[in-house]
């Protein structure tokens, strides 16, 4: 307390000494007040002290206990105390948050607060869907909203900082992290990414219920090599342009507040360390006016990465490449002011980096108020399964796909008879809450089953065996269950005498997530065995699948009549899913990432480019397998609805360089229903070769039974041109085919030739 009084004093002085200054030196009233007192702190400022903002450090004790006498947390806290440390993650609730600020501003010298950062990814109590499965919707703003929510619950315990929206493009669904993102394209990622960064932010930072957002991982992560985590990415500079960080410019236009780099090296440069990403692309050509913080350890990984010989090397890498905070890999804060002394980091970059956190802190209102979001009372009103339960129900109901519907066995009557639930996911109350969820608690998502209980439908459940053999955890290699066939006989026995089945199958939420990469995208366990034993003595299946990432369903696809893909969809799960298997909901999710058919066709997405030779051909000299097709089982934008949809009527009509592209769309069926209205150009001769489908623009309509609706885009240069072999923006006239329909596969096609 008594240090904000000092701050704030110094604030005072700082300002009475900025107005002379205005004067003499014909500075704008914004420059005066956002800019000068911090250059003025900065000033104040030892060498230490301004290395202490460039360091994060995870939480490390108990504060709200005694403090630590030896060991690593000690030499901590006394960093802590000496202003060492410029922001922490991983502390979160008001008693906690507010005993360490208070250390941070009545203690150091300076006072100067700390932000507090946290992986608040889908939600922070209350938690929606997994962000993959929430781009499902392409209701952008549902996902402005879920994330609002998320800064809402978050903030009022303390964090003023977030780690997303994660914004790395993945073609791979072997890479767990694909639930973490947008999915394979970049058009679709980068408006997520902006509606991601406006919930978290809101319109101004400074107040308790916005947090700052930060768009990751800075770049090329979701290419890691064979999809495997962590792993290289080696990516040409088309690629790099035209699809990798096309959603990181967006965030930066969206104003995001920091951008976090990688673990990854990116063309043989570990990200953290890459000078021309961050200082050339990112803060010099997009003009980023926040902050870079390292991904956890990674300037230290330069070591292994073969890269840097030793962590004061990694530490002069980091910081001269444009790092400007170190998440816990302790380089900073032992050799930076040694490498600084011997000339190797320039002063200039380290006052650039301090001065660049120091305005989000005072962004954040830090400077005003260091307890701005420590208030008990707010922290008390942050409801769990209440106000939010709606919103995420919502969301969690138009972040699901309707995979297939033959014979229109769904939706269900609630009062259908002999309902058997088999599965052992249709109980969990913890697995459909997904895998970054470091605020919520184990077993609050609604089951599937009590999401049937809450409709009043009667069912009679069996298990079928367990998924997992011990209980999962965040930092532990899920154990799934291959041997112990308990509750199989009982399961296909009971499924036998069923008028329906639902079953519940998928991966833990556990198998997807950071360090979670598979090479097996089926039904992990003896789930597949399941399915197959009891569609052998019951046809008619109603297959529920739960999954952080695109699964290989082609054997169901062959062989059951009702697919719905079920995501991990947060609090709400069993809830959402009810009101789409029984009707109280419309389905209306589409595809972000194409599903493979096989794995061995995996990396596989719609916006790929020709070969020589597409084919098909009769000899086998063509682009293409010998055991399996090229196609996807579902492609991307894909998605069914209980209603059906009619495209008709489609034109593009271009003036000048702009294009105008119309289409009728009609709701044929008996249903109201929403649809996602997807449009795609091809640029068919190009100086590079360009894919054979691009995503530039969708709407989601709602249209009643019969009703019917003119959609119209507008495209230009900006939607037509591209990025060439050096990384320059150009549009070449020529011909171009623009396509519109309800997935990336069936549409209609209208050729024009641009001037
Ligand atoms: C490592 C992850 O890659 C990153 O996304 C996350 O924000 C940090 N850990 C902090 O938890």
């Amino acid at each position: 307390m008594i240090k904000v009084k000092k701050v704030s004093f110094c604030l005072i002085m700082l300002l009475a000494t900025i107005s002379c200054h205005k004067q003499t030196q014909n500075l704008s009233e914004s420059e005066v007040i956002t800019k000068e007192p911090m250059v003025k702190l900065l000033e104040s400022m030892t060498l230490e002290e301004k290395i202490g903002q460039m360091t994060q450090y995870n939480g490390f004790w108990d504060s709200t206990g005694p403090a630590p006498k030896d060991g690593d947390a000690k030499e901590k806290y006394d960093h802590l105390r000496s202003g060492r440390v410029g922001s922490m993650l991983n502390v979160s609730g008001v008693k906690e948050v507010r005993k360490l600020q208070e250390i941070a501003v009545n203690e150091t010298r300076l006072g100067i607060p700390i932000i507090f950062g946290l992986d608040v990814i889908h939600g922070h109590k209350t938690l929606a869907p997994i962000p993959l499965a929430e781009v499902a919707s392409w209701d952008l703003e549902a996902i402005e909203q879920s994330a609002r929510m998320g800064a809402e619950e978050a903030s009022a315990r303390g964090i003023n900082w977030t780690f997303a929206p994660m914004v790395d493009i993945s073609r791979d669904a072997r890479w767990g992290r694909v639930m973490e993102g947008a999915g394979e394209d970049p058009y679709l990622g980068s408006l997520v990414g902006q509606a991601r960064v406006r919930g978290f932010q809101g319109t101004d930072l400074s107040k308790n219920n916005t947090i700052a957002a930060t768009a990751k991982h800075f770049a090329g992560y979701g290419f890691a090599e064979s999809g495997r985590d962590y792993n290289a990415a080696d990516v040409g500079t088309v690629t790099l342009f035209n699809t990798i960080l096309p959603p990181f410019k967006a965030c930066v236009d969206e104003n995001v507040a920091t951008v976090m780099n990688a673990f990854n090296t990116l063309n043989g440069i570990p990200a953290t360390g890459d000078e021309y990403l961050q200082r050339d692309i990112l803060k010099g050509e997009w003009g980023f006016e926040g902050f870079i913080i390292s991904d956890w350890g990674s300037g230290a990984e330069m070591i292994a990465h073969g890269f840097a010989k030793d962590l004061e090397h990694a530490a002069i890498l980091a910081a001269n490449a444009g790092s400007d905070m170190d998440m816990e890999s302790y380089a900073f804060v032992k050799h930076l002011a040694t490498a600084v002394d011997s000339g190797k980091v320039d002063m200039k970059h380290i006052d650039d980096s301090v001065l660049r956190i120091l305005k989000i802190k005072e962004a954040l209102g830090l400077f005003e108020d260091p307890y701005r979001y420590c208030d008990t009372e707010r922290e008390k009103t942050i409801p769990y399964h209440k106000d939010h339960a709606t919103l995420v129900r919502n969301m969690a109901k138009k972040s699901i796909v309707l995979l297939k519907n033959n014979e229109e066995i769904l939706p269900l009557s609630k009062d259908q008879k002999n309902i058997v639930v088999i599965g052992d996911l249709a109980q969990e109350k913890t697995s459909p809450l997904g895998s970054w969820r470091i605020g919520s608690d184990d077993g609050t998502a609604i089951s599937v089953l009590e999401g049937f209980e809450e409709k009043g439908v009667k069912y009679k459940y069996k298990s079928g065996p367990a998924l997992i053999s011990q209980p999962a955890s965040f930092i532990n290699e899920v154990k799934i269950n291959s041997d112990d066939r308990s509750g199989f006989d009982a399961a296909v026995k009971a499924a036998k005498k069923a008028d329906v089945v639902v079953m519940v199958l998928g991966e833990h939420g556990f198998q997807s997530g950071e360090g979670r990469s598979r090479t097996d995208l089926g039904f992990p366990g003896l789930q597949q065995e399941l399915l197959e034993a009891v569609k052998a003595v019951n046809d008619q299946i109603v297959l529920v699948v739960m999954s952080g990432r695109p699964l290989v369903l082609t054997w169901a696809e062959e062989n059951v009549p009702a697919i719905v893909q079920a995501w991990q969809l947060g609090t709400e799960s069993g809830n959402a899913i009810a009101d789409v298997l029984f009707g109280d909901y419309n389905p209306s999710g589409k595809l972000p990432m194409t599903f493979p058919r096989d794995v061995g066709q995996v990396p596989i997405y719609y916006n790929k480019l020709n070969t020589g030779r597409p084919g098909p051909s009769d000899l086998v000299f063509w682009s293409h397998y010998i055991d399996e097709s090229n196609d996807p089982l579902y492609p991307f934008g894909y998605g069914l609805s209980y209603t059906e949809f009619k495209y008709t009527a489609m034109k593009a009509v271009a003036t000048g360089k702009q294009v105008e592209v119309e289409v009728t769309v009609a709701n044929v069926g008996e249903r109201s229903g929403e649809e996602v209205v997807q449009l795609y150009i091809q640029d068919k001769v190009a100086s590079v070769s360009r894919p054979i489908k691009e995503l530039k623009g969708f709407q989601k309509i709602v249209l009643n039974a019969g009703e019917s609706k003119v959609v119209r885009f507008t495209l230009d240069e900006e939607d037509l041109g591209f990025f060439n072999t050096r990384g320059e923006f150009v549009f070449e006239s020529g011909e171009f085919a623009f396509m519109v329909g309800p997935n990336s596969t069936d549409l209609t096609t209208a050729i024009i030739e641009l001037k």
